[in-house]
């Protein structure tokens, strides 16, 4: 069965998106089969993967892009994958094993006067769509903006784990505070909307720290972070066995440059790739061979 796993922060800006690109690339490079779902209209996900050029035609018409599966009888989430999304400049395929659901600018649409079918809101729509093809996939990973409005409670909602990227500074942390806060309001108010095939409503399983700068000590945030989460736990709010990630990523250059390169940092330089070396790279496959290890 699929591992349904949604990283979100109430905090934007600490590197959701790249976190979750590099782990997707990193788990397909494991040969895992992995589906990304980009749930922020700002598309950063889907821009950075697709390129811009093949992103553009997307967003141009909306035909292939996730909005289209909230209007009735438009498509399905079945339709609209795109399979081993990465491609190089001849169209041959980078990395199989890697699909993608697009998002274009008119996922915005879903936010302000979206009707639908008034009886069933966006996520149980979506939810029902990806049970569909779930069996598919080890791996199905949701980007989401740092809210829980329509788009990402679909994410929240089908997901079985939730990771929060962190930065550490006192922002991550109020981030991560309310995030706790608004998930128990959105569970309790979904729960008739679930299923007892869908198993438990997704708790917070781990911190990922990010971006941190060479030499810089992070002993300080990352021990009042582990204080909350002490907190949290004791109240039952987060999962029992959650945790800050050993493995974190570094300030790396070549993370910004990655994305103007469309492709995820594992694939950006093979000097980088090398395994075992001591760079961003191994950072973030370190990271997901620690999400790997957090279903164990
Ligand atoms: N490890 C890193 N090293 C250097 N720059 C990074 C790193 N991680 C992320 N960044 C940069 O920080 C910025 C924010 O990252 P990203 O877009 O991944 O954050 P986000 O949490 O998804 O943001 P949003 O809340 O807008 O969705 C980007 O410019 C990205 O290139
Ligand atoms: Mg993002």
């Amino acid at each position: 069965m699929a591992r349904k796993i949604a990283f979100i922060n109430y905090k934007g800006g600490v590197g959701k998106t790249s976190l979750i690109v590099n782990i997707a690339a990193s788990l397909a490079m494991l040969g895992k089969r992995v589906l990304l779902c980009d749930f922020d209209t700002q598309s950063n996900a889907s821009i950075w993967l697709l390129k811009l050029e093949r992103w553009n035609k997307i967003n141009a018409t909306g035909e292939g892009a996730l909005f289209s599966i909230f209007e009735p009888g438009v498509a399905q989430l079945k339709d609209i994958i795109i399979p081993d999304v990465i491609e190089g400049k001849a169209g041959e395929k980078l990395l199989p094993g890697l699909d993608l659901i697009p998002t274009t600018f008119n996922l915005v649409d879903l936010e302000g006067d979206y009707v639908g079918d008034p009886t069933r809101p966006a996520y149980a729509i979506f939810q029902s769509q990806l049970a569909a093809i779930e069996s598919k996939y080890d791996y199905i990973l949701f980007d989401c903006p740092p809210n829980i409005l329509r788009a990402s409670q679909c994410g929240i909602f089908s997901a079985n784990e939730i990771y929060v990227p962190a930065n550490p500074d006192a922002l991550s942390l109020i981030g991560f505070t309310l995030l706790v806060e608004k998930l128990q309001k959105f569970h309790s108010l979904a729960a008739s909307f679930r299923t007892a095939s869908m198993g438990n409503a997704a708790h917070v399983k781990g911190i990922i720290f990010n971006s941190i700068k060479t030499g810089s000590d992070i002993e300080v945030p990352k021990m009042r972070m582990q204080l909350r989460l002490n907190q949290f736990k004791s109240a039952k709010r987060v999962g029992p066995t959650a945790k800050i990630f050993e493995a974190q990523v570094r300030d790396a250059m070549i993370v910004r440059r990655a994305v103007t390169l469309g492709l995820p940092v594992v694939l950006v330089s093979q000097d980088q790739a090398q395994e075992g070396q001591d760079n961003v790279v191994n950072d973030y496959r370190k990271v997901a061979a620690e999400l790997v290890r957090q279903q164990e």
